[in-house]
């Protein structure tokens, strides 16, 4: 096998993108190309502004601009970056179906499927072809099956890489990864290749990081990991609203139980839901699985998983139209933050689009406000659901720039993303030009520390009782 000198990765997303911007970076030797059937996507990568990059994420900008044109290169010439490349990386989408059967459950590997043809097609020499994209369990398999059948005499290496970054620490993700999870063939080309992969991540990580397991262990871990950490969330927020009817403190609570270093303090903070394009997806995937193999009672203990993300986004929005006298027809609610979490841009199945959509359906105005989702991009999101009327979002839906504006003479305050700047607000100013009484729901978990009670504020948080001035 020779050593890999070039490297292509197909799909320039959230992962695709900052992935091979920190191999390319860690790695000056080896020449790394992004592709892209989306050019506008490819030209934001090249855009020399690295304001505009088409991902926003700390420390991608900066990594952008120390290995783009050295060793990192975009481009939309798919079929080139796959002829040169001695290893390719699939990094596509593999979002839940929206047809036929599996429908709302079943990961759609049509992108997958092809990415494999169009290598199969364009290859003349040998090539390890490395799933990144969360995938289901022995996907490599239907895969390597289409490779094998091209009848151009190349051999193909198949392993599995599942990426476990976060979005919005990203970078950091990388740069420190907890591990790298490698998959392969226990053969002699499979050893070999795997060693590969390994050798490009040992430039930067610690061998001690770097798993190597069978293909099959590889591609479940991710949707397992995905599946217990959305789990965590989903225990969390169940209780976030026993405490609410008991006067217990979710905040209390999730210190006391995390202390146990069976359990551990990270990822318990209550919140209106859990976001983002994979854990929702990926729980789908896994209940899927087990149902096809009639494993009905672990689908069913999985899907409670979604059931109580989707009570909890539900509740939230009741809890507005409830506190608010029962209508918020007409009022203005002003949503800070619009993101599925923050220091990213990404509103892929994020809890204030289905907020919003709950709160559009009771009448209310909504104003948003987030430091990073543009207006466009908000406005889709809305149309996407296919459960509004255009005219209805185009009517009561507002994006502004400033924070100011989306919270001057509104009813309520959505607290929806937990962005820094938010706690730095003058909250005194945002309370003299609400309307009164002034309510903040604060989805996040963030104003504790601020004691908005103090300025005649009414707040709601998740997990307790909702407060005043007077306790
Ligand atoms: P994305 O939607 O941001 O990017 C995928 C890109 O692939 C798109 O730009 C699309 O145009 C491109 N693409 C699709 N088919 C193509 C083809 N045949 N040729 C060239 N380009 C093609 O998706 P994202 O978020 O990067 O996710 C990719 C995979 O990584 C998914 O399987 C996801 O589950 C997984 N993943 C995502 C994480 C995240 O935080 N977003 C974290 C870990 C894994």
């Amino acid at each position: 096998m020779r050593p890999t000198k070039n490297i292509c990765c197909i799909g320039a997303g959230y992962v695709g993108g900052p992935t091979m911007s920190v191999i390319a970076q860690k790695n000056p030797s080896i020449k790394v190309t992004c592709v892209d059937l989306n050019e506008s996507r490819i030209k934001a990568w090249n855009n020399e502004n690295l304001d505009n990059l088409p991902i926003y994420e700390p420390g991608l900008a900066e990594v952008v601009a120390e290995a783009r044109g050295r060793n990192l290169f975009f481009s939309t010439d798919v079929d080139k970056a796959i002829d040169e490349a001695d290893m390719i990386f699939i990094s596509v989408n593999t979002p839940t179906k929206t047809y036929g059967e599996g429908k709302g459950m079943a990961a759609d590997l049509k992108y997958i499927e092809l990415c494999a043809r169009q290598i199969a097609r364009v290859a003349t020499n040998d090539k390890i072809i490395v799933e990144k994209s969360t995938l289901p369990v022995r996907t490599a398999e239907a895969v390597k099956s289409i490779l094998d059948h091209t009848g151009n005499g190349v051999n193909f290496q198949i392993l599995s890489n599942p990426e476990f970054l976060a979005e919005g620490t990203a970078i950091q993700d990388l740069q420190n990864a907890d591990r790298v999870l490698i998959g392969g063939e226990n053969t002699e080309d499979g050893k070999l290749a795997m060693q590969e992969l390994v050798n490009i991540y040992a430039s930067w990580l610690p061998k001690d990081r770097i798993l190597t397991t069978n293909v099959w262990s590889s591609e479940l871990s991710k949707l397992v990991a995905n599946a217990f950490l959305a789990q965590r969330v989903s225990s969390i927020n169940a209780i976030s609203e026993l405490c609410e009817v008991t006067e217990a403190d979710v905040q209390e609570v999730a210190k006391a139980i995390g202390k146990d270093s069976r359990i551990g303090p990270k990822f318990l903070n209550a919140s209106v839901g859990f976001g983002g394009s994979c854990f929702q997806k990926d729980i789908l995937n896994l209940v899927y699985i087990s149902k096809s193999l009639g494993l009905n009672e672990v689908a069913d203990y999985w899907e409670q998983v979604i059931i109580m993300n989707d009570h909890q986004k539900n509740r939230f929005a009741r809890k507005i139209v409830k506190t608010l006298y029962n209508t918020v027809a007409d009022k203005k609610i002003a949503f800070l933050g619009w993101a599925f979490k923050k220091d990213t841009n990404d509103t892929r199945e994020s809890a204030a689009i289905y907020i919003a959509e709950k709160l559009l359906h009771e009448q209310a105005n909504i104003t948003i406000y987030d430091p990073k989702v543009k207006e466009h991009q908000i406005f889709s999101d809305l149309e996407y659901l296919g459960t509004l009327d255009p005219e209805i979002i185009k009517q009561r839906v507002r994006v502004v720039n400033d924070p100011y504006l989306a919270m001057d003479q509104a009813h309520a305050i959505a607290i929806l993303t937990e962005w820094d700047e938010f706690i730095t607000y003058d909250w005194r100013r945002v309370y003299d030009k609400m309307v009164k009484p002034a309510f903040v729901f604060d989805g996040r978990g963030i104003t504790d520390g601020l004691n908005l009670e103090k300025y005649d504020f009414q707040v709601f948080r998740l997990g307790k009782s909702i407060t005043t001035n007077k306790g």
